[in-house]
């Protein structure tokens, strides 16, 4: 068995060239809307963006104001002047070539004027966004795990979200003065967004899925080339039984492939280690499902629903589970809807709001589901 040694210094970044594209095109366009990313936890929207500003956007052309809200609590006004603006001296933010997350930098008046409510946060922006055109530069805000804003959206901030869009909108569509980027898994707070501030003409949506056989294939078939891997080499059976197992979930494989390397020999990773490792996973994925459905009969029942149909599709309407509100299992539509819900903010299932489709959250908890429902019925029997 080799070291445990780093994966790799440069993050692997396999594909993407039609989204590559699009967001070329998109930028190289006069901003006339505000461009939606969304797509299944982890299927790689953030490193898309990263790799899109690395790769496409010179900063000698580019003035990029970069928002990665994951890890802020925005509960209210002060938090959101935290998180998009801060003095021009300051140190707080570290500019490393991966985290280059610029906000707006103000002068300490403005700042003052700001949190004493004397200014106007977007009036703020517009006029830095004006700066930064007449510089000859092109402004792009970039909005990563926009679902952080539903905090304040929820808690009565409506205003401040609602407004910020409408900003958005005259910076894009009215005034052109600069491009805005957004991305988020939850396809419901996109969706609630889009109903409710007439954003539905004046902004684009865009999937980023998971990525399909050909990539995987591919990856797995060049990991020396693409993630500094040189502990084994996987057989093609191995490939596949990967595909099988966890799709195109890039995250989820480079987390089982970091457990390869410890059980590795002479550069081959032996198939029942393996399976035993992909089997521990699997089991993890079913025990989500048992806390959440075991001794529920109404959530069992509608997990056993939506298993069929993604079994027959690979996806669901709410118009597949029609019949368990005519088996009362749920008292009405809300019922169903609200516990639809709490199951895609747990990241069991994925919304698309484009279509109004659900998918389970990657092929590995459709396994899980699989094996709860197998032991559900293995109990009764
Ligand atoms: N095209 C790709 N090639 C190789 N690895 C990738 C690719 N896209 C994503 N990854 C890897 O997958 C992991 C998850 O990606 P990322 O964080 O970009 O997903 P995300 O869609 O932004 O997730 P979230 O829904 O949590 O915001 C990262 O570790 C990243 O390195
Ligand atoms: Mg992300």
């Amino acid at each position: 068995m080799s070291e445990l040694q780093p994966f790799t210094n440069i993050p692997p970044f396999i594909n993407r060239d039609v989204e590559m594209r699009f967001l070329q095109s998109w930028i190289e366009e006069k901003p006339k809307n505000i461009l939606f990313l969304y797509g299944p936890k982890s299927s790689g929207k953030t490193t898309l963006i990263y790799q899109f500003i690395e790769r496409n956007l010179p900063r000698t052309e580019y003035d990029i104001k970069h928002f990665n809200l994951r890890k802020l609590l925005l509960i209210n006004y002060e938090s959101f002047l935290r998180a998009f603006f801060e003095r021009k001296d300051s140190q707080q933010v570290k500019e490393t070539r991966q985290y280059d997350l610029k906000v707006f930098k103000l002068s300490v008046e403005t700042l003052k004027g700001l949190e004493s409510r004397e200014l106007d946060p977007f009036i703020v922006m517009e006029k830095e966004l004006e700066k930064i055109n007449k510089k000859g530069k092109r402004p792009l805000i970039i909005i990563d795990e926009l679902q952080a804003l539903a905090e304040i959206y929820f808690n009565g901030g409506r205003e401040l979200i609602n407004e910020m869009f409408n900003f958005f909108v005259a910076m894009t569509k009215e005034s052109h003065l600069c491009h805005v980027l957004i991305a988020s898994s939850d396809g419901y707070f996109i969706e609630r967004l889009y109903n409710d501030s007439k954003l539905r003409k004046t902004s684009e949506l865009f999937e980023v899925d998971y990525l399909p056989k050909e990539d995987i294939v591919y990856w797995l078939n060049n990991l020396e080339k693409e993630s500094n891997i040189t502990d084994f080499i996987l057989t093609s059976e191995q490939i596949e039984y990967f595909w099988e197992h966890f799709g195109g979930s890039i995250w989820e494989i480079s987390n089982l492939l970091g457990k390869m390397i410890s059980i590795a020999q002479k550069s081959t990773v032996p198939r029942p280690e393996m399976e035993r490792i992909v089997s521990r996973y699997m089991m993890q994925a079913k025990s989500y499902f048992k806390e959440y459905g075991a001794l529920d009969p109404s959530r069992t029942a509608l997990l056993r629903e939506i298993y069929a149909a993604v079994s027959r599709n690979g996806c669901f309407d709410e118009l597949a589970l029609g019949g368990l509100l005519n088996n009362e299992v749920y008292a009405d539509k809300k019922a169903l809807q609200e516990e639809l819900r709490y199951l895609v903010q747990q990241n069991f299932l994925y919304y698309n709001p484009t279509l109004a489709e659900y998918k389970l959250q990657g092929r590995s908890m459709e396994i899980g589901l699989g094996m709860f429902l197998h032991e559900v019925d293995a109990v009764r029997a």
